[in-house]
């Protein structure tokens, strides 16, 4: 491969070689990893037709199909794909490799972390969301009993080729969503990345190749830098990069997890932890509507009624209470003393919240 970037991510326990640049490049470092064997190929319909073709002309191929987006998360597949596995007698020596979005990453990290006790994977995003997340950090899992992720493992992909031109075939709503993860990452700590997305937010959705590989690069490395010594997720250092989640899981769930893009449930929830940090009067209010600004930009929506409800913020509260990140007596919320500035706010009054989510727009 001749990557633009490679890089090695880790901190205590694990470690994850990064790749980007060309797929049609990655012929020697995929043939090195799967020791000149073919490989188990897990991904879904979509993609093998679109990307399958390229994979091919790489390495040998025996491809176990999933179901597309949220629904391959299930036991079902999860079922399929281990048993595809034994079928295959993949050997736990060999990674198993997925190529796709984060719910084909998912449940093939799940199965690979559970395939023999557990085999290596290899894993090729393809799109935004994965690319710029998922796909650092070892997080796996499927759904079950209508709960999102309520069964996974922490189990890093070992080596992650990620190619951005493989984003052109993604479609522009899946590619916008995504992109709010994009600015969460310049929220959270970086303001110089925050300014660098409101000056080429567009550009990157718009196709640049060199805009999508810097976001891509400062990302990755930012997620790895919050995961840090805490892959399991037990200090809470991993909590700041739920900034917006904890109102977007809430317009997922009251949505009924699917017509609301994750992504767009997180770009609404990013300007609702705004908007409430400064009725809190922790956030300068321009720099709210600074980021209000930037998303509505980009075409990412920003309200309630963006999302299609409007007037309905005070459902949202039963929802937010019992996220699974709310611990202890009051919701536990990532909120924001600046761009760039988040923090975890584990004293938030639950009858203020209930005021703020009512009369949210
Ligand atoms: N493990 C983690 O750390 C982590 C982090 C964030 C999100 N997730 C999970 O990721 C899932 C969402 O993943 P997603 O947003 O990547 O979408 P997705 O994987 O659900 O894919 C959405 C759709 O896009 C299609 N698609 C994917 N790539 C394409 C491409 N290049 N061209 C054309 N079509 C393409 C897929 O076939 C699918 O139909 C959620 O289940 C979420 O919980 C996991
Ligand atoms: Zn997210």
């Amino acid at each position: 491969l001749a990557p633009v970037h490679s890089l090695r991510v880790g901190g205590a326990g694990w470690s994850q070689q990064i790749c980007i640049g060309s797929l049609a490049d990655a012929r020697d470092l995929l043939r090195g990893r799967f020791r000149g064997q073919g490989a188990a190929l897990v991904t879904d319909r979509t993609l093998l037709a679109l990307h399958g073709s390229v994979l091919e002309d790489l390495l040998p191929l025996r491809p176990l199909l999933v179901a597309e987006g949220e629904a391959g998360k299930s036991w079902t597949t999860l079922q399929e794909l281990v048993t595809g596995l034994a079928h295959l007698e993949h050997r736990r020596d060999l990674p198993v490799l997925a190529l796709g979005g984060g719910s084909v990453g998912d449940v093939a990290g799940l199965a690979a972390s559970l395939f023999k006790r557990g085999c290596p994977w290899v894993y090729i995003p393809t799109t935004l969301l994965a690319q710029v997340d998922s796909a650092v950090g070892g997080k796996t899992a499927i759904d079950c009993d209508g709960q999102k992720n309520l069964v996974g493992s922490f189990h890093p992909p070992e080596l992650v080729i990620c190619d951005p031109a493989l984003l052109d075939t993604l479609d522009p709503r899946q590619l916008r969503a995504g992109y709010a993860e994009v600015v969460k990452y310049g929220l959270i700590d970086d303001p110089a990345f925050f300014g660098w997305c409101e000056g080429h937010g567009e550009t990157l959705l718009g196709g640049d190749r060199a805009a999508r590989e810097h976001a891509i690069l400062a990302c990755m490395g930012a997620k790895a830098r919050l995961v840090g010594n805490d892959l399991h997720d037990r200090s809470g250092r991993r909590a700041l990069l739920n900034l917006g989640h904890s109102f977007g899981h809430a317009i997922e769930a009251l949505t009924g997890f699917g017509p609301v893009l994750h992504g767009e449930a997180v770009a609404v929830g990013l300007v609702m932890a705004a908007r409430f940090s400064e009725r809190l009067a922790l956030l300068d209010r321009r720099e709210a509507d600074r980021l209000r600004a930037h998303l509505a930009a980009v075409g990412l929506p920003s309200s309630l009624s963006d999302v299609g409800l409007a007037g309905r913020g005070s459902e949202l509260l039963p929802l937010m209470l019992q996220d699974k990140k709310a611990q202890g007596a009051g919701p536990v919320l990532i909120l924001l003393r600046g761009i760039g500035r988040a923090f975890i706010a584990s004293d938030i009054s639950a009858d203020e919240l209930g005021r703020f989510l009512a009369a949210a727009p």
